[in-house]
């Protein structure tokens, strides 16, 4: 007989006083860390080229650890891109609250993995709340539901399985698919839409592309064609897939239209309002989000404008039964039964995940703990911010306007300088802005033209860091 008593190497790993120690030494720092970052006493990001860093950080994994684990994180802190420097202004991600730092620690340690009730009990219960809460917003009536899942890459997966199944007509889950399938989605929807396509197996052709008017959003009109020209390639149509807002320029596709040609037609709704659906936090900017409450399916991120880590996405559902129909499988080792809507408290049946973080414990503890009222607030101020500086770069001569911004994206190039070729300066621009390290950001085509591109995505930039960020490319650009 062996010895089964943990050894010592086990018993220091699990020691609470070890935790307790260097748990608060983490803190500390992480505290500090936030109020310089915020002073903006860092670069935002300080990037080595990729090899220089592989090199960087070593490779060795001993079979004795340091214990260094503070030491460890710190340089992981430091070397980060800084969200919570309030110079990012890059990509949708959000600088998270201080108190989802927290979620995410308890969070790490229950490790209630959420497939089935007992597995998480309390935890379910939030997810559910957080996807009626979501649902309300979205003025979805009590037969709504739905889940959380990992992102809304998944979430848009998840959503059109549920329309692919629903509007199919043979059970596709069950004996495959017979028929050749698409949807209809401008050529702005994220290229997530089109991958979920493809894992579904439709290919290229699963998505026929709907023309898009100045302002880069879905012409309803053109939906007739479109499903038109994808029925003469042998498809069937399914849904259409609506972008509120778009990820390149924040342009929100008119859902009211959209929802007429889907009623016309027997087609399912989707609407990706992973970005833009936290305009539903607050009554003055729902209205970018007009007719909503008819779609079948909405993808929700709350890592991008609701403050939270990611990844958190609602995949709510006008009923809440399709959401069963994604993933229409028995797996008789978890689910007793063969009606999984009997058992509504096992969310592992709707979702791609088996085990899956808690993610409606931190949506359900900050909306809680911090009101609803704030990101509202802050979803206010962010575009309000967003339409300050797109003022300044209208009354800037040597900066041009992609396009009016519709909420916090906004597009903009330098004109002025010595430059032929216009795609070139802006890119190159960029690397001098993030060289310079004072802002993060990023950039994108518009008709084929390179444009920057901002997110004012953290709560903290104001209106004169973002006229030193056109000083700063206005004096690259004339050096
Ligand atoms: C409109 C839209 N949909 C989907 C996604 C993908 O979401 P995630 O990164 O959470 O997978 C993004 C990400 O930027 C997005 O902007």
């Amino acid at each position: 007989m062996g010895n089964f008593e943990p050894g010592q190497a086990i018993e220091g790993a699990y020691d609470p006083e070890a935790f307790r120690e260097i748990g608060h030494r983490l803190v500390d720092h992480v505290a500090d860390y936030m109020k310089s970052a915020r002073a903006r006493e860092m670069p935002v990001l300080d990037m080595p080229p990729a090899d220089e860093m592989l090199a960087d950080w070593p490779s060795e994994f001993p079979p004795q650890g340091d214990g260094q684990v503070v030491e460890r994180l710190k340089r992981f802190i430091e070397q980060a891109n800084h969200l919570h420097n309030p110079g990012f202004v890059g990509h949708q991600v959000s600088a998270p609250l201080p108190a989802a730092i927290l979620c995410d620690m308890v969070g790490s340690l229950l490790n209630n993995g959420m497939a089935v009730y007992e597995m998480g009990p309390a935890q379910t219960m939030a997810e559910l709340h957080v996807v009626q809460f979501l649902a309300e917003r979205i003025g979805f009536s009590g037969d709504a539901g739905g889940i959380l899942t990992h992102g809304g890459s998944l979430g848009n997966l998840t959503a059109l399985l549920a329309a692919r199944q629903a509007k199919a007509g043979e059970d596709v889950w069950q004996a495959g698919q017979e028929q050749s399938y698409a949807v209809l989605a401008s050529a702005e929807n994220h290229y997530c839409v089109s991958r979920a396509v493809r894992i579904m197996g439709w290919g290229e052709g699963g998505i026929e592309s709907v023309p898009v008017d100045s302002n880069f959003r879905m012409r309803p009109e053109c939906l007739a064609e479109a499903k038109r020209a994808a029925e003469a390639r042998g498809r069937q149509v399914l849904a259409v897939v609506a972008s509120d807002c778009t990820t390149s320029t924040g342009s929100f596709d008119p859902i009211d239209a959209v929802a007429d040609f889907c009623e016309l037609h027997d087609l399912w709704l989707h609407v990706d309002a992973a970005h833009g659906g936290s305009a539903l936090m607050h009554d003055e900017h729902r209205g970018l989000l007009k007719g909503i409450q008819r779609a079948d399916s909405v993808v929700w991120d709350l890592h991008k404008m609701m403050l939270m880590p990611a990844l958190i996405t609602g995949v709510i559902f006008k009923e809440n039964r399709r959401s069963y129909e994604a993933f229409a499988q028995e797996a008789s080792y978890l689910f007793e039964g063969d009606d999984p809507e009997k058992e509504w408290f096992n969310v592992g049946s709707r979702t791609m995940e088996c085990t899956k973080r808690a993610l409606g414990t931190t949506a359900y503890v900050l909306l809680q703990a911090l009101g609803t009222d704030l990101f509202g607030q802050y979803f206010d101020r962010a575009v309000r911010l967003t339409r300050a500086f797109a003022d300044l770069v209208r009354g800037s001569a040597d900066f041009e306007l992609g396009l009016d911004p519709a909420c916090n994206i906004v597009c903009f190039r330098y004109m002025g300088g010595y430059g032929s070729d216009r795609d070139a300066q802006q890119m190159r621009l960029r690397a001098q802005v993030l060289k310079a390290g004072n802002f993060y950001i990023v950039q994108t085509r518009l008709d084929g033209q390179v444009f920057l591109r901002l997110t004012l995505i953290q709560p903290f930039t104001t209106l004169q860091m973002l006229r030193d960020l056109l000083d700063e490319i206005r004096s690259f650009g004339e050096a």
